[in-house]
Formats: structure tokens, sequence, C-alpha cells
């Protein structure tokens, strides 16, 4: 084998493990898809097998070692096909029922909305009102939870390959699905529709907790920002202010409330920043700041490339600061 096929077969295999893969399922709906598509690999590739083998015969055996034609094209051209497909449908009818069936008493509901290019995130709880946030989806396990995805632009796939199929978030119409989550463990989303230029760069991590750490982290997450506990801190937050983020960003205890952007309010607690594109820490939340256009062409957000290195370290430590 040479060095490309054995890298190939490397990723190939790499690829079947691992927190965005449909061949690594966390949850009954995405173990259902995987089976079908099973059933579907194997069986095509045996019938394939079969079919050219059943060619290359005929067209080497000479027509006496080759008898009865007639019942080779009705039983492999009609009934067998017949008997296989209609036991595929039946078996997709349930599958798809399946799928689209919403748990009749769900735990928490999540309404995400897509937005050119990341995810806003709404929690809802029975009889509790919303917290936002954003680009981070943190769910129970074992419990079941119902998705409400919608668009505030252009369609969006929603689509979490280890825990379900993918569903369309299209403006003005909200489409749902449920899950229950089977294990703990951090996963990953992506926009699964061509949406424009960061389409790639529009991702967000999954976590399911054990359900008394979720209930924790819920608890903990109505908490707002708290007051800066470091003179270098207080300098972020006023620069923070000084340069207008509150224009477009919310941050839960302080005067910024718009909703244009995502909501910063835990936002040091996230894995990651620009929809799943940088790990979160004080460098890549400067580096966003100052470069937001260069690391990401088109979003909305301008890079502020004007701050002094002091200023943007404050600001990036003050964001970081807040889980
Ligand atoms: Cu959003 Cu692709």
């Amino acid at each position: 084998m040479d060095g490309g096929l054995a890298l190939a077969a490397v990723l190939l295999l790499a690829a079947c493990e691992g927190r965005q893969s449909a061949l690594d399922p966390g949850a009954a709906n995405a173990r259902d898809i995987l089976v079908t598509t099973w059933v579907l690999f194997v069986g095509g590739t045996v019938i394939f097998v079969g079919v050219m083998a059943l060619a290359v015969w005929a067209v080497v055996a000479s027509p006496e070692r080759f008898p009865g034609a007639r019942s080779w094209v009705i039983g492999g051209g009609i009934v067998f096909p017949v008997v296989t497909l209609t036991v595929l449908q039946v078996h997709e009818f349930g599958l798809a029922r399946r799928l689209v069936t919403l748990a009749a008493d769900p735990a928490l509901t999540v309404e995400v909305t897509g937005h050119m290019w990341w995810w806003d995130v709404r929690y809802r709880e029975p009889g509790g009102g919303p917290l936002r946030s954003a680009n981070e989806i943190v769910i129970p396990a074992g419990r079941p939870v119902e998705f409400r995805v919608d668009s505030a632009d252009v369609i969006h796939s929603f689509w979490m390959p280890s825990l379900a199929g993918k569903i369309d978030m299209i403006p003005g119409r909200v489409n749902r699905l449920s899950i229950v989550a089977e294990r703990p463990g951090v996963y990953r989303g992506q926009c699964a529709e061509y949406c424009g230029a960061q389409h790639a760069l529009m991702a967000f991590d999954v976590i399911v907790m054990e359900p008394e750490r979720f209930d924790a982290w819920l608890a903990d997450q109505r908490r707002p920002a708290p007051d800066p506990a470091e003179p270098e801190l207080a300098r972020g937050r006023d620069a923070f202010f000084a340069f207008g983020c509150q224009s477009c960003h919310a941050v839960r205890g302080t005067p910024a409330v718009s909703r244009i952007g995502p909501d910063l309010t835990h936002v040091g607690g996230r894995l990651s920043i620009g929809a799943g594109s940088f790990a979160t820490n004080v460098g890549s939340l400067a580096g966003w700041i100052a470069s937001a256009q260069h690391l990401k062409p088109e979003n909305r957000m301008p890079s502020f490339d004007v701050m002094d290195g002091e200023t943007l370290r404050a600001m990036a430590a003050w964001l970081e600061s807040l889980k």
C-alpha cells in the first residue's frame, strides 16, 4: 500500500470514532440511522457484487451453459427487487416515524436560532423562564430533550451527527426534534446546509452531562456576570463599553443587552468561540477581538485593530473570566 492509500485508510478509520461521527452514536436516533446506513451499504455491496458476477457469467458462458434465462429475468429482475425493496420500505416507514416522534413530556426544551454564522441558544425548563447562551449546547444524559430550531436569516441545518439526524433551520418556521442522549461526553454539531462564506465555521459543541451535574450547571448559568475582582478585569470591562461592544452583545448583570450577536454572559466557560472556531482562552479571545474579519471573513463582528495591546489583553481577560 502506498503512503496516500495508507493515510486515507487511517483517516477513514479515525473518523469512525470521535465527537462528530455518525458512526459512533450516542442516542437512539443516531443509532437507528447508523443501522439503516449499514444495511443499505452491506446489502448494496452484496447485490452489486452478485449482479457483476452474473453479468460476467452471461458474457463468457456459452448459451448451452446458461440455461433458464427466463427464470433469471423473472427471479432476479422482478421477484428479488420487489421483495427487497418492500422490506426496506416498511423498515424506512418505521424508522421515519421513530425519528420524528416527539417526547410527550420533555424535561428540557432548547431553542436554537441559526444566524450567519453562529447559534443563538435558549434553554427552557417546564415552568422556568428562558436562559440565553450561544454556540454551545449543554443537555442532561438520560432525559428527553426537545430542540426547536429556526433561522434569523437564510436556511441553515442543525446537525449533531453522533446524536441525531439533521433538521433544517428555516426562517419563519419552527422545526422540532426529540432526543435522549445516552452517555455524558462532548459531541460536536455542524451546520449542514450551505449558508454562505463561513458555512464551514458554523459549528457548536454539545456537552452531555450527568443529570445532577446538569441541574447544577443550569442553576449556575442563571447567575449574572459578577463585578470584576481585579483592576485589570475592571479595565477590560470598561473597554468593552468604551469600544461599543454592547451595541451587539449582551452580558447579563451589565448594561449590555443587545441581541445582534452572541450572548457573552458565560463566554469564558464555553469550550470554543467563533461558533466552534477556536478554543476559548485569553489569546484566542484577544485575537478574535482584534482580527475577527481576518479569522472569519464577512462575519458581522468588525476587527477592533485600533486597540492597544494592554487594553486588548484586559478585555480578553475580562471575557475569559466570565464563567
Ligand atoms: Cu449555516 Cu451552513
